[in-house]
Order: structure tokens, then C-alpha cells, then sequence
């Protein structure tokens, strides 16, 4: 999607499906790494017009000129941060980086699903490590609120020290940090989602981020593989604390919406298309608990429709990744002119007043927005 926009030559309709098609002959990993390396030669393409207005908000303290946002995983390293901005993201989130450099699992570790455009991943927390993230972000302009989300080595004797050295090295450098605690790919992770180890990680997360020079925003980024009693124990600890704000969801381990698809038995974590019901059904019974606590809704959005419903669903902003591997150049820019479309259908100013007008019919069965 953005190697269709190299050159204006290549902003033609036409051109743009050639050059989709030809990334998606490549192999999954293969046609990432030459989408990052085409935008670090700054062969992205950049946003023209203004965000519309309706679209403006404020998150956690930062002013978003719109709530839609590239999720983690995409640019793992930090090498394409502004050139996403640039594009139109209103936030990026690079990660998740880890203490130490870790190469991830062996390839291939990441398929397509082209049926019903799903995604899965079992990379592993690829990743080069804080060092050398942080040397490459901390001249970074990046015009958009830079998200830094923290993870922990394979191999650590500790994740919880992991991630209290991601915020004592980040705290100072991040719009806000995400805590990653629901990838499914490092054994044991998602561990750190249950009740008395999810205390002793915000606990000393937070005491961490007290410590800090400035009071960085912090989200913890859930499974969308948690039920209804999971959700409870975790909204009790969160809103305990002082944690800003909650991420739902990351990646699947359920194929139910991918039977006898080609590649559906692969090992990792289910993203795109086929993980949206889930993920929002997530999103709306975790705003059933939790207040006003700010959330980022993720998982399968992939049209304006999708988006709208995140924040129906109870989201005060979004993110997203897999929908980018099968879709145009102008799904972004559809995006933010649907939701901007939408809150002036609904006779409202601006897109916060549209947050959670349909948690009940989300938190339910509904498989349509
Ligand atoms: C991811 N995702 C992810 N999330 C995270 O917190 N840290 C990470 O390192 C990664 N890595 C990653 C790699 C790949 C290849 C994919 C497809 C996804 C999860 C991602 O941020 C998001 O939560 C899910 O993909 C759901 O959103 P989409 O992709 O359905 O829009």
C-alpha cells in the first residue's frame, strides 16, 4: 500500500493496484522490509489537506489532530516514525522493543490469510533493543503523538525489570508508553495479565514512571482472548492505579473465524479482518468496566465503518496495522473523512461525543456494525 505512492506517477489508481499486487506475490516478511526501507528513502506518501476538524482530540493530556493511529509491530525498530506521521497517522506506536536486542522466531514467522484478510504473526519480539531505539528516536521529529510500547526478553530471569527499564528509558522520550503484556508469541507474557502478577507489574511500573522527570501517560496493551471474569479482575487492578489509559486488543489465538482458511493453522497471533468482532466485542465489555478510563480500540478495523464502530464500541481512539497489508493507499484518508462524515451525520461537532453511544449492542453477540 505505500509502495503504490514512489512517485506521483505511481498515486494513479491504476498503478497503485499493480505495484499491491506485486508486494502481495512476495512474501509476508520480505514485502514488509521493503515497504520499511521505501519509507526510511522517504517514498512515502504524505497527507496534503488538513485533518477535518471534527476529528481533533484529546487524549491522556495529548492533542491528537486525529485519533487514528498506526498500531505496534509495524515499525518494531523506530526506522519509520515520521514518515508515518507524515502520512496521517495521528499517533505511531514503534515497538515492542525489549532491553535487549532478540532476533524472534525463525522464518517464516509471518503469513497472510487472504480469504478472509486475516494476518498471523509469530515473530517473536523481533526487535534491536532500547540502545538502539532510543539513539534513533531521540533526535526524531515526529509530527503525530509518539507511542513507545515496552516489552520483555524471552530470556529474562524477570519481565517485570524488563518493563521498568522500557519506562526508565523511555519515560522522557515517549508522548506515552504502552505496556505489552498480551503477545502470544513469548511464552509465559500473557502470564503478567492475571490478577496478582498484574499488581506487582503496575505497581512497579508506575513507581518507575513516578520517578521519572515527566508524568508520561501509560496503557496496558490486553489479550482479546480474556473472558468476562479476566476483564473484571483486570479492570479492578487498573483502576486501583494510576494507569492511564487501557489498549484492546492485541492478536487472537482462536481460529474460529478462519476455519479451512489457507494458512489458518499456522502457530502465533490471528490480526486483521477475521479478529474485528472479537476484539470490539472486547472493547465494549471492557468500557462496561472501567469508567472513563481512556481506551485505543484495535483489531480488523479496515474500513471507516469498522472505525466508527471501535469508537460506538467505547474507543477514544484507534489503531491499526493488518488492513494495511490488503488495502489501498487511501484507506487512511477514507477512514478519517468516514468518521468525520459520520459525526456530522449524527448532528455532533466532534467525533468525542460519538465515544460509547453502543457499548450494550457491541458487548453482545453483533457481528455487524
Ligand atoms: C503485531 N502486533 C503487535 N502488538 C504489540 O503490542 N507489539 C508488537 O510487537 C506487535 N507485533 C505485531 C506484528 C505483526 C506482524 C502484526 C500483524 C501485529 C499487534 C498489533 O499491534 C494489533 O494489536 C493487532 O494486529 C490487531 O490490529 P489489526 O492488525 O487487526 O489492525
Amino acid at each position: 500500500m505505500i509502495f503504490s505512492a514512489l512517485s506521483p506517477l505511481l498515486r494513479l489508481a491504476p498503478v497503485q493496484e499493480l505495484t499491491r499486487d506485486a508486494l502481495l506475490k512476495l512474501d509476508a516478511e520480505t514485502a514488509h522490509l521493503a515497504t520499511i526501507k521505501a519509507l526510511r528513502l522517504g517514498l512515502g506518501p504524505e497527507q496534503t489537506q488538513a485533518d477535518p476538524p471534527e476529528l481533533r482530540t484529546t487524549l491522556c493530556g495529548l492533542e491528537l489532530s486525529n485519533p487514528v493511529g498506526m498500531a505496534a509491530g509495524f515499525d518494531k525498530n523506530a526506522e519509520v516514525a515520521r514518515p508515518l506521521a507524515l502520512m496521517g497517522f495521528g499517533m505511531v506506536e514503534i515497538g515492542t522493543v525489549t532491553p535487549r536486542p532478540q532476533a524472534g522466531n525463525p522464518k517464516p514467522r509471518l503469513f497472510r490469510l487472504p480469504e478472509g484478510e486475516g494476518v498471523i504473526n509469530r515473530m517473536g519480539f523481533n526487535n534491536e533493543g532500547h540502545q538502539a531505539v532510543f539513539a534513533r528516536l531521540k533526535d526524531a521529529r515526529v509530527p503525530a503523538a509518539l507511542g513507545i510500547n515496552i516489552g520483555a526478553n524471552k530470556d529474562s530471569p524477570d519481565f517485570v525489570a524488563d518493563y521498568v527499564l522500557g519506562v526508565q528509558r523511555f519515560a522522557d522520550l515517549a508522548d506515552y508508553l504502552t505496556v505489552n503484556i498480551s503477545s502470544p508469541n513469548t511464552p509465559g507474557l500473557r502470564d503478567l495479565q492475571s490478577d496478582e502478577a498484574l499488581r506487582r507489574l503496575l505497581g512497579e511500573v508506575l513507581q518507575a514512571r513516578a520517578k521519572s522527570r515527566v508524568r508520561v501517560p501509560v496503557f496496558l496493551k490486553i489479550a482479546p482472548d480474556l473472558d468476562e471474569a479476566a476483564l473484571d479482575a483486570i479492570a479492578k487492578v487498573v483502576l486501583a492505579t494510576d494507569l492511564d489509559g487501557l489498549i484492546v486488543s492485541n492478536t487472537t489465538l482462536s481460529r474460529d473465524t478462519v476455519q479451512g482458511q489457507s494458512n489458518a493453522s499456522e502457530a502465533g497471533g490471528l490480526s486483521g479482518k477475521p479478529l474485528f468482532n472479537r476484539a470490539t466485542q472486547r472493547l465494549a465489555q471492557t468500557r462496561q468496566r472501567v469508567g472513563d478510563l481512556p481506551i485505543i480500540g484495535v483489531g480488523g478495523i479496515h474500513s471507516p465503518q469498522t472505525a466508527l464502530a471501535k469508537f460506538e464500541a467505547g474507543a477514544n481512539a484507534v489503531q491499526l496495522y493488518s488492513a494495511l497489508v490488503f488495502g489501498g493507499l487511501d484507506l487512511l484518508d477514507r477512514i478519517k473523512q468516514g468518521l468525520a462524515a459520520a459525526v456530522r451525520a449524527q448532528g455532533k461537532t466532534n467525533i468525542s461525543e460519538l465515544v460509547g453511544t453502543r457499548v450494550e449492542h457491541w458487548a453482545g453477540d453483533a457481528t455487524t456494525p
